[in-house]
């Protein structure tokens, strides 16, 4: 039954939306094998058995936006806001490339002031200056206008990465407020390409009322947008939102299905996009421990370790349960390290690691 949907798929045939949601819908232990196998395959075969780290900054959590499912949404009073100022960002991101990581992602709650903007254009630039343009610059900060994209962009930062978190209309506007616009997500996507980003994007799986076909269109989205980087992970409830307060925590039942569908859909999209870089997220290892390392056993070629020091982390929930708040930096490394050699990869150290996708559609 999935057996002819994988054949198709080693022969780089496309695949359907019903087959990709067949592949997605798999239950089966020894399909679901069959599945990340053959995705894994792709992936050695299209981007190597690389893993490439980013260190991630988390330099605030302050946001003007109030998404339903966010723990640092606006109206979560309950949170302790914070700002790293630019000393501390670019001391985070030199010890990233101390370290040998070779790229750091600035991710923040989203602020489009000028004051803002032109902090992180500064710090862009001297870290920009000081790894004499070594460093991938990864930003993750949010809608802004295509003129402030491009002052990120003229300032050092490489790479951006704005989910659209679903394609599906409903769904958008049923996890979020109604001055929240689809549309115009979409179309910071497009301003980002216009700029010359490697552009990122991806959605959260295992939202209410997702359905596979939905994740399926999720997929082909990502393929019709041309995308360089993938970067998506399951839904977990956060206790102090609109949507986590419905719900009660996770089950371990609960936890090992999203684990599942997060870790299906990182297989096909390998399966589909091919060259492109996609991220084991966090968010993984906030379900399973060995979560993230699962991740690029069955296709994802990228990982975040946390750079944030240790007294902010606990004030960047995003979800519960996130992983490594209480670790500072160098336990991150070392405890990855370690984990990633386990399961057979090598850590690309030093490389930027430029999605492979963009360096071919940027090469004609
Ligand atoms: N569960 C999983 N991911 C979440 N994000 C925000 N809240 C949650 C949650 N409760 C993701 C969104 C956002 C990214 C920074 O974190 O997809 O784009
Ligand atoms: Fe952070 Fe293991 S990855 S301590």
């Amino acid at each position: 039954m999935i057996e002819p949907i994988l054949e198709k798929a080693r022969n780089g045939t496309e695949l359907s939306r019903a087959e990709i949601a067949a592949l997605l819908s798999i239950t089966d232990a020894d399909e679901r094998k069959a599945l990340f196998d053959t995705a894994y395959a792709i992936k050695e075969e299209s981007v190597g058995k690389i893993a490439y780290f980013r260190g991630l900054i988390e330099c605030s959590n302050l946001c003007i936006k109030d998404c339903y499912y966010c723990g640092i949404r606006r109206s979560n009073d309950k949170v302790e806001r914070f700002l790293m100022d630019e000393e501390e960002i670019f001391k985070e991101a030199m010890w990233a490339y101390d370290a040998e990581y070779g790229s750091c992602v600035i991710q923040s709650g989203e602020r489009q002031d000028e004051t803002y903007i032109a902090m992180i254009e500064r710090v862009v630039k001297r870290i920009s200056e000081a790894t004499s343009g070594e460093m991938g610059i990864t930003l993750s900060l949010g809608e802004q206008t295509e003129a402030v994209y491009r002052r990120w962009k003229e300032a050092g930062a490489h790479r951006y990465l704005l989910r659209i978190e679903t394609t599906n209309p409903q769904i958008y506007a049923r996890i979020h407020p109604a001055d929240h616009s689809m549309e115009e997500r979409l179309e910071c996507l497009a301003a980002l390409r216009r700029t010359g980003y490697q552009v990122g994007t991806g959605v959260m799986m295992g939202l209410p009322g997702q359905t596979m076909e939905d994740l399926a269109d999720d997929i082909l989205f990502l393929k019709s947008i041309d995308i360089d980087m993938v970067g998506m992970g399951p839904y977990i409830p956060h206790s102090d939102t609109p949507m986590g307060k419905e719900v009660p925590a996770y089950t371990e039942e609960q936890k090992t299905q999203a684990l599942m569908l997060g870790l299906k859909m990182i297989a096909v999209t390998r399966i589909v996009l091919r060259d492109v870089n996609i991220a084991a997220a966090t968010a993984l290892q906030a379900l399973e421990y060995t979560g993230r390392e699962q991740g690029l056993k069955c296709g994802a070629n990228v990982i975040m370790p946390n750079l944030t020091e240790t007294e902010f982390r606990p004030k960047y929930q995003l979800y519960d349960n996130k992983p490594c708040t209480d670790e500072n930096s160098s336990m991150c490394r070392g405890c990855l390290s370690g984990r990633i050699k386990g399961v057979g990869e090598e850590i690309g150290f030093n490389q930027r690691g430029d999605s492979q996708h963009y360096r071919k559609r940027t090469a004609d």
